[in-house]
C-alpha cells in the first residue's frame, strides 16, 4: 500500500496586521485582556477592497507549497479545500483554486469542517493515496474571518481571536512505510453544533424575509461562540485525540518531536501541553500573531515551523484540531 508524505507546505497572510491597540479603538476591550485569556498579540486582516479571498490566499499558499515540493501546478491530481469562510455560499473555492493554478480539469473538493477542516482534509487525500486513486493532491485551509466580524463591543468575545490567512500542503504517494503519515483520526459530536456557529445565512430562513426585514440587530449573521464551554471540550477532546494517535502508533507523549494543535487559545494549548507532560521545543504556538485562523492555522503553523527549522526529515509529528460542530481530529505523520 501506498503512504503519503508531505512534500511541501506553504502559508500566506495578508500584510494588513492589526494589533490589539488597533482593536482597543473599535471596541471596548484592552491588550491585556486579549493577551491574558488567549495570547494574542496581533493577527492578519484582509483589507476591505483588496484582492485577498480565501481562494486567492489559498492560492498563494499553494503556489509556495507546490514550488517547495519541487512540483510545477499541472503535477497536482486533486484539490482538497478546507475553509468555513468561502469565498461564495456556492460554489466552494477548490474550483476557484483550480482555475487560479491555470491547471487542467481535475477533481476540487471542498471540506466543512471548521477548526478540524484542515485535519479532516489531509485525512481524505491520504485515503486517495492510500487506495492508488491520486499520486499528488494539494490540500489547502484558508479562512478570511475579518469581513465577518462584528467589530463592535457587542462581538468582542469572538471577534478579538480570529485572523486571516492560508496555509497549504502537497502530499505524495510514497512506497517507504517508515515516512509519511501513520493514521489519521476523525470525531463529531453534533449535539454541540449551536455552540459554536454562525446560523444566520441559512436556507431554513426565506431569503425574500431577510431582504425585507433587513435587521441590524439581528445578530446570528455574525459567529457566536459560548467560550467557557468551548474552552472546556477542547482542551478534553484535543487531549484524548492526540493520545489515541499515539497509542494506534505505539508511541508515548515523550516520543513527540512536534505537536501543532490548532491555534484556537494559547491557553489550551499550554493546558495541553502540560497535561502530557511536553517541552517547549515539543509545542509550536503561533496564535499570538495570528489569532485564530481556524482551518488555515495549522498549515500555516506547520509551514512557520518548517521555515524556522522546527521540522526535520524523520521527526515524529503530531497534528490535532478541535472546534465548531464539535468535531475534533489528529494526524500522526514521520517527516
Ligand atoms: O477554534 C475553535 C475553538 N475555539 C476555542 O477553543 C475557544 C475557546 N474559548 C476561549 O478561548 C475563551 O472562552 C475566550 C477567549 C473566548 C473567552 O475567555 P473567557 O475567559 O472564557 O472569558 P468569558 O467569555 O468568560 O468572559 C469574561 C469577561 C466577561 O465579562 P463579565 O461578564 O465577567 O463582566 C466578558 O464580557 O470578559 C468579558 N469580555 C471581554 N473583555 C474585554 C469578553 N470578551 C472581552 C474582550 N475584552 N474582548
Amino acid at each position: 500500500m501506498h503512504h503519503s508524505v508531505i512534500k511541501g507546505v506553504g502559508h500566506y497572510v495578508p500584510d494588513n496586521i492589526v494589533s490589539n491597540a488597533d482593536l482597543e479603538k473599535l471596541m471596548d476591550t484592552t491588550n491585556e485582556w486579549i493577551v491574558e485569556r488567549t495570547g494574542i498579540e496581533e493577527r492578519c486582516h484582509v483589507k476591505r477592497g483588496s484582492d485577498d479571498t480565501p481562494s486567492t490566499m489559498g492560492t498563494k499558499a499553494a503556489r509556495i507549497a507546490i514550488e517547495r515540493a519541487g512540483l510545477m501546478p499541472e503535477d497536482i491530481e486533486f484539490i482538497i479545500f478546507a475553509t468555513l469562510s468561502p469565498d461564495y455560499y456556492f460554489p466552494g473555492p477548490g474550483v476557484m483554486v483550480q482555475q487560479q493554478l491555470g491547471i487542467k480539469e481535475i477533481g476540487a473538493l471542498d471540506v466543512r469542517n471548521q477548526c478540524s477542516g484542515f485535519v479532516y482534509a489531509l485525512s481524505v487525500a491520504d485515503q486517495f493515496i492510500k487506495t492508488g486513486m491520486y499520486k499528488t493532491v494539494l490540500v489547502i485551509g484558508s479562512e478570511l474571518h475579518s469581513g465577518g466580524l462584528d467589530m463592535t463591543t457587542r462581538g468582542r468575545n469572538v471577534s478579538v481571536i480570529f485572523g486571516d490567512g492560508a496555509g497549504a500542503v502537497v502530499i505524495q504517494a510514497c512506497n517507504d512505510d517508515r515516512q509519511g503519515i501513520l493514521s489519521t483520526h476523525l470525531h463529531s459530536e453534533g449535539k454541540h453544533a449551536e455552540e459554536l456557529a454562525l446560523i444566520g445565512p441559512n436556507t431554513g430562513r426565506w431569503v425574500p424575509e431577510i431582504i425585507e426585514t433587513n435587521n441590524p440587530e439581528d445578530i446570528s449573521y455574525y459567529p457566536y461562540m459560548n467560550g467557557n464551554f468551548v474552552f472546556r471540550h477542547a482542551v478534553t477532546r484535543l487531549i484524548e485525540v492526540i493520545v489515541e494517535a499515539l497509542s494506534t502508533n505505539g508511541f508515548k507523549p515523550n516520543e513527540i518531536d512536534l505537536l501543532i494543535p490548532h491555534q484556537a487559545n494559547l491557553r489550551i494549548s499550554q493546558f495541553v501541553q502540560k497535561k502530557l507532560e511536553l517541552s517547549d521545543d515539543q509545542v509550536f504556538n503561533n496564535i499570538m500573531k495570528y489569532g485564530n485562523t481556524t482551518a488555515a492555522s495549522i498549515p500555516i503553523a506547520m509551514s512557520e515551523a518548517w521555515e524556522q527549522g522546527r521540522i526535520s526529515k524523520g521527526d515524529l509529528i503530531c497534528l490535532a484540531a478541535f472546534g465548531s460542530g464539535f468535531t475534533w481530529a489528529s494526524a500522526l505523520l514521520r517527516w
